[in-house]
């Protein structure tokens, strides 16, 4: 079963900092990094290590070769990501704290300026799963001509637009949030939401899928690590977790595995360029019982 991800992609810009900015303060950065990123990026990356199929579906502008070069060493099919002249690459500014927790600044660029035909794939099948988060345009059409297809759509809600969940919700299988925007998902759209399953990952408390449909919740505890940087914890986890379930995994094996993975790449510096392979989240996991 393959994976589509209509997904961003953004160069991110990474300062670590002892202390992340008061408002008016200038700090000196301890270090300056460039490195992959955009959630549909990270998400991308992270599920083609753990063994998917995937095609990313986005734009970027010209130049930065290194970014889709870097894309498609990790496995990804870069074959429907459009260069868009005139246009800046999505990037990120992304201050890092001592203790691994971050602030962002986005601009979307050709993020947000995707050619319509991405829309119309001929080609989604009934099983394939497409991944999208609230980083690019076409959401509520691609998520649309997918479901109709018989695909199945995880949408991560990020970062969180009441509106955009409003027009994408219709079409959405799985919802994937953190917990701050599973409680603002909730205030906007009450308890009985419209899909067929939750995501909900909390960070160091662990993450849980609810199904929706005929109820039962299964909890994952996240592993005890120290982090060093944080960014795109969650894109592992859901790329990690949407892999899962295209390799057929239950749902409690797909939650090990993408808790796992997002542990181990919480101790690396960086978003998509910190994603662990296979290889990696076994030995892992052989290692923490
Ligand atoms: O989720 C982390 C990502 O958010 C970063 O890589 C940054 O590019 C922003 O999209």
């Amino acid at each position: 079963m393959r994976i589509y991800n209509l997904g961003s992609i953004n160069i991110d810009h990474v300062y670590h900092l002892p202390a992340l900015p008061r408002r008016g303060e200038t700090l000196p950065a301890l270090s300056y990094s460039q490195g992959l990123g955009g959630k549909g990026a990270n998400q991308s990356v992270a599920a083609a290590r753990a063994g998917a199929q995937v095609i990313h579906l986005g734009a970027m502008g010209t130049g930065d070769d290194w970014v889709p070069r870097r894309l498609a060493a990790a496995g990804v099919d870069i074959s429907a990501i459009a260069r868009l002249p005139d246009i800046a690459t999505g990037h990120a500014v992304i201050l890092v704290d001592a203790g691994g927790e971050n602030s962002i600044i986005l601009h979307g660029g050709a993020n947000r300026a995707l050619p319509p035909g991405l829309a119309r794939r001929p080609d989604f099948a009934a099983g394939d799963i497409l991944l999208m988060q609230n980083e690019t345009s076409l959401q509520a059409e691609t998520a649309a001509a997918a479901r109709a297809a018989g695909a199945r759509v995880i949408y991560s809600a990020a970062p969180f637009n009441i509106a955009a969940l409003r027009e994408v919700l219709p079409h959405v299988s799985i919802l994937a949030v953190n917990e701050v925007e599973a409680r603002d998902t909730f205030a906007a759209f009450g308890q009985d939401l419209p899909v067929e399953g939750l995501l909900v990952t909390r960070g160091a408390e662990g993450a849980e899928f609810r199904d929706l449909r005929s109820g039962p919740t299964w909890r994952q505890p996240a592993f005890r690590v120290q982090p060093v940087d944080t960014t795109g914890a969650g894109d592992c986890f859901t790329g990690w977790f949407a892999a899962g379930l295209s390799r057929g995994q239950d749902i409690p094996t797909a939650l090990r595995h993408a808790a796992a993975a997002a542990a181990l790449q919480v101790t690396r510096q960086g978003a998509g360029d910190a994603m662990p392979n296979r290889a990696e989240v076994l030995a892992f996991l052989k290692a923490h019982g």
